[in-house]
């Protein structure tokens, strides 16, 4: 805690250091305007909270569905899926885009990249607790009458499982996203909604795309190792999810040069 606090204040005097107040960082609208709910703007200690706030909830739950999606592709079972994945980005990159900034854009749109990500989302959400919420006025749910001030929750371990919407809700199917319902949009909730929803979850979706290619591109297959125990991979929720292992141990080769 203290080197997570410590090392926060070195970048957030670093940044205050050496950025203008028109630079466009993560940052910027923290330190440079008034925040709307105080009415002033964040002090020093705020904003290095804030960095350490980012810090947290940035780096795990990205690094945890990306191990979950490096294991879900890697299992025997889904094999093929790995395979398709490496074509529809080998497409691209000897598309007229490979290698520019355009690449990434080829990226996004392709349906079968997405709808893995999805899945990853749904079957290992990283953020599975429930999310806390407290009613500002009266709710009914159900045959429930809930009063203003009762907190409130949900936890998309639940609705991600819901066989009706999701047929076979354990196994990992990509392509059930290439015809998605609206109720199936509407039932995947890794970010969670409303106005307390993930800031991140446009950089989140960046950073598994850009991880993606670069594991495909390389050419390299991946396969879940044999040191590998059945439970190493359960969901251990330490409020952002990790394996109960604390590790994902695979086999790589390489299959295209
Ligand atoms: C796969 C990656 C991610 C997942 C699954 C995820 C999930 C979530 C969820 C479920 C919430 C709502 C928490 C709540 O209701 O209490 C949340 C909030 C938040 N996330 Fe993410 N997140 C991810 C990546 C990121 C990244 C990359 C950043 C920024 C660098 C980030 C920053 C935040 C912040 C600041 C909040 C609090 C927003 C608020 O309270 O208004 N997240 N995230």
């Amino acid at each position: 805690m203290d080197y997570w606090r410590e090392k926060s204040r070195e970048m957030v005097d670093h940044f205050l250091m050496n950025s203008k107040a028109d630079e466009k960082y993560l940052l910027s609208p923290l330190a440079n305007t008034v925040d709307a709910f105080l009415g002033r703007k964040l002090t020093h200690e705020e904003l290095v909270e804030e960095a350490m706030g980012y810090m947290f909830a940035g780096s795990g739950t990205t690094s945890s569905t990306l191990t979950y999606l490096l294991y879900a592709i890697s299992r025997p079972e889904n094999m093929h899926i790995q395979a398709r994945l490496r074509d529809e980005v080998s497409n691209i990159s000897t598309a007229a885009t490979a290698g520019t900034e355009d690449d990434i854009v080829a990226v996004r749109k392709n349906p079968y990249i997405n709808a893995v990500i999805k899945e990853v989302f749904r079957v290992y959400p990283t953020i599975i607790s429930t999310l806390p919420r407290v009613l500002t006025e009266p709710m009914v749910i159900d045959k429930y009458k809930l009063p203003a001030g009762t907190v409130v929750g949900m936890q998309n371990w639940i609705h991600h499982r819901d066989p009706t919407v999701f047929p076979d809700p354990d196994k990992f199917i990509p392509e059930r996203w290439l015809a998605s319902t609206e109720a199936m949009d509407a039932s995947l909730t890794p970010f969670s909604i409303g106005k307390r929803n993930c800031i991140g979850q446009n950089l989140a979706w960046q950073e598994l795309y850009w991880a993606i290619i670069c594991i495909m591109r390389a050419g390299l297959e991946t396969k879940v190792g044999p040191e590998m125990k059945d439970n190493d991979m359960q969901q251990e929720d330490r409020f952002n999810t990790a394996p109960r292992g604390k590790r994902l141990m695979l086999e790589v080769v390489r299959v295209t040069p």
